[in-house]
């Protein structure tokens, strides 16, 4: 507990979180943590964030604005992620209570993460390790196990942020073709590797790998849906580590099962934590639990970062990675 200054803030945090975070929040404020290893409900995020000054959340948890308004002396809501869709920001910038996330840091981790999937999907990873431990493999065949190459292949890359950026950059030792798509060009991308920009439905029509990248907003919403998958050639693979209300999740079923495509990545799902029956009896798709960021460094420079923001925002200062910061003029207007 900190002993120096005016009376000590209060932060809730919505979940344990490392340490490299916990503890700085520590010596500024007195800070509660939920204390169950468990998501909170929305009435107990409401009750946690009822005098707080600031919270800190996960992706997870629905800051909209009704928990807004249940928090009268909230002026800082720090994410402890890099997409806030979860967050009604609007809400928040109209009371003057600043938003930041944590850019950069998970960068790497989800990029690799990409790959991971990519590969996994392309070679039918998960399938053939089923097929060993259910004691089914009788020796080498010709025809066993077959999946797509992947070296020398063309990769679309939709969203060019940082995320999709190092993604294709990664690509470099597969010696691949780059597309992309997104709303602006990408100098990186057409300096390091030749990648063309070209409106969805071309790269959706030649890529024979299609990693997604967005951030989720009305205008991503569904932005792959029957149609979108419709255009895919047979051989291709769709990888989502961005978030999972992207992709239209009954096409995408259809789409596998009627293999429309050759196969799937998803690390994110619809109506997370539920993964559809339908899915979950695919062979054709490999699923991860929503891990883009899930490396012991990303998850201890998160939980550093979205407490040097919470200290900032909480200190008067504008968060190093405000998303509103229009909040901020509007509170040092007063
Ligand atoms: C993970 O999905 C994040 O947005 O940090
Ligand atoms: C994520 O932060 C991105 O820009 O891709």
């Amino acid at each position: 507990m900190p002993t120096n200054g005016e009376a000590t803030m209060k932060v809730f945090v919505t979940r344990k979180i490392p340490d490299a975070g916990l503890s700085l929040l520590k010596k500024e404020f007195t800070v509660d943590v939920f204390p169950s290893d468990r998501l909170p409900t929305k009435p107990e995020i409401i009750q946690g964030a009822a005098n707080a000054d600031g919270i800190l959340c996960l992706l997870t948890d629905p800051i909209d604005s009704e928990v807004i308004a249940a928090a009268p002396r909230l002026r800082m809501i720090a994410s402890y992620a890099v997409g806030y869709d979860n967050i009604d920001v609007a809400a928040a910038t109209r009371r003057g209570i600043l938003v930041s996330n944590t850019p950069g840091v998970l960068t790497d981790a989800t990029a690799d993460l990409a790959w991971a999937l990519l590969l996994s999907a392309a070679r039918r990873i998960p399938e053939g390790d089923g097929y060993c431990r259910d004691g089914k493999f009788e020796g080498w065949a010709p025809l066993l196990m077959v999946g797509q190459a992947v070296t020398g292949k063309i990769l679309g890359v939709v969203g060019a942020g940082r995320i999709g950026t190092a993604m294709a950059l990664k690509s470099k030792g597969f010696d691949m073709t780059v597309l992309y798509h997104d709303t602006q060009p990408n100098e990186t991308l057409e300096r390091e590797l030749n990648a063309r920009l070209v409106p969805l439905p071309e790269l959706l029509q030649k890529a024979d790998f299609v990693s997604l990248h967005v951030a989720l907003s009305a205008s991503t919403h569904h932005l792959i849906g029957e149609a979108q998958l419709r255009m895919m050639k047979p051989t291709a693979v769709l990888i989502n580590t961005s978030r999972g209300p992207i992709v239209d999740e009954t096409a995408l079923i259809i789409a596998l099962r009627e293999q429309w495509i050759f196969s799937a990545g998803l690390d994110v799902y619809e109506h997370e934590p539920r993964i559809p029956k339908e899915l979950l009896e695919l062979q054709n798709v490999v699923l991860a639990p929503h891990v883009g960021s899930a490396t012991i460094d990303a998850r201890a420079n998160m939980a550093r970062m979205a407490a040097e923001n919470m200290i900032a925002g909480l200190q008067g200062r504008l968060s190093p990675n405000c998303v509103n910061p229009e909040a901020y003029r509007k509170k040092s207007r007063g």
